[in-house]
């Protein structure tokens, strides 16, 4: 889950039924097969943050982290990885929410490699809730 691919309507169910969410490749993964640099390289997140003198990744995983996930991301870089520490003594805005709810959604899996004849969830349309 990340601002590109928000997830809302099975973080609803999730909620509903006392699940909590965790979610990885917050920032988008980019350079992973399955990234998108959708989230490191959205406009609208480059406009928030300048806006707050954040970073785009903070403006990240501070959405992530107002939505009451749990989030896992990565780092190999010492300071990156303290930048995404730095995100609890602020605040994202109901302007900023709006922008980042309206950030055009992708899914990061096509889904195929969570099916199977044999299994639990036999097609791509019992996979998948209809949202993107
Ligand atoms: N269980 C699963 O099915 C599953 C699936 C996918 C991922 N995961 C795990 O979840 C964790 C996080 O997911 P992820 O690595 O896919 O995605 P991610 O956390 O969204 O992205 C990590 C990438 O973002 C870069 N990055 C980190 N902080 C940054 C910052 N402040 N500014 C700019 N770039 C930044 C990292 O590069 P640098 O290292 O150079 O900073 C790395 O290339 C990983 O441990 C991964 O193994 C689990």
């Amino acid at each position: 889950m990340n601002p590109a691919w928000q997830q809302g309507k099975l973080r609803e169910f999730c909620k509903a039924n006392g699940i909590i969410v965790s979610i990885y490749s917050p920032l988008g993964a980019a350079g992973a097969l399955w990234g998108t640099k959708n989230v490191l390289e959205s406009k609208v997140l480059k406009e928030i943050a300048e806006s707050k003198g954040k970073s785009v990744a903070q403006v990240a995983l501070r959405w992530a982290y107002e939505q009451g996930v749990v989030i896992v991301t990565k780092s190999f870089n010492k300071g990156r990885l303290q930048q995404n520490l730095d995100i609890f003594d602020w605040k994202l805005s109901d302007e900023d929410n709006k922008k980042i709810a309206a950030i055009p959604q992708a899914r990061a899996s096509d889904g195929n490699g969570y099916i199977s004849e044999t299994g639990h969830i036999k097609s791509l349309e019992e996979l998948w809730d209809g949202e993107i």
